[in-house]
């Protein structure tokens, strides 16, 4: 079959665009840690002032050992506003949102979840160097969006 040199040109070009895509999308996952969600659990947002675990966010040492830290997010603030965790140590965060959808980004970190009202995020992060890091949130949630600020401050193990 003949097919036109200029065909061709576009099929090669069509093809690098699919390969240089499929890349970025592979580097991304791999070289920053990019990935989808893939936890999913549901909670009755109009209640989390009174849930066991969300109406007392902070910092939790679990039976296990493990460190969690419980967050509640709501027009215009995180509770709590000042974080503190040892480094070199996993901590999962859990975190939801008691009105509309927020964002939770640890500035410096690839830590950055949406924070949507009826669920909980989750993920789990080891912070290798010791300091102060500023929370967030980046998903624009009203008038008050830009004033939405935390402080996580991870502490070298004593
Ligand atoms: Cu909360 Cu923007």
């Amino acid at each position: 079959m003949q097919v036109n040199v200029y065909e061709k040109y576009w099929m090669w070009g069509a093809g690098v665009l699919v390969a240089l895509f499929v890349g970025a999308l592979l580097w991304s996952a791999g070289a920053h840690a990019i990935h989808p969600p893939s936890h999913v659990e549901t909670i009755d947002p109009t209640k989390v002032a009174e849930h066991p675990e969300f109406g007392n966010p902070g910092v939790i040492t679990k039976a296990d050992g493990g460190l969690e830290v419980v967050i509640t997010i709501k027009m215009y603030s995180f509770a709590p506003a000042e974080i503190r965790v040892p480094r070199g140590k996993p901590v999962t965060f859990r975190i939801t949102s008691s009105d509309v959808i927020h964002g939770f980004q640890i500035v410096r970190t690839n830590a950055n979840t949406m924070v949507i009202p009826g669920y909980v995020s989750q993920f789990s992060m080891t912070f290798q160097w010791p300091g102060e890091y500023l929370i967030v949130c980046n998903e624009f949630c009203g008038l008050g969006h830009h004033l939405m600020q935390a402080k996580l401050i991870v502490e070298e193990a004593a």
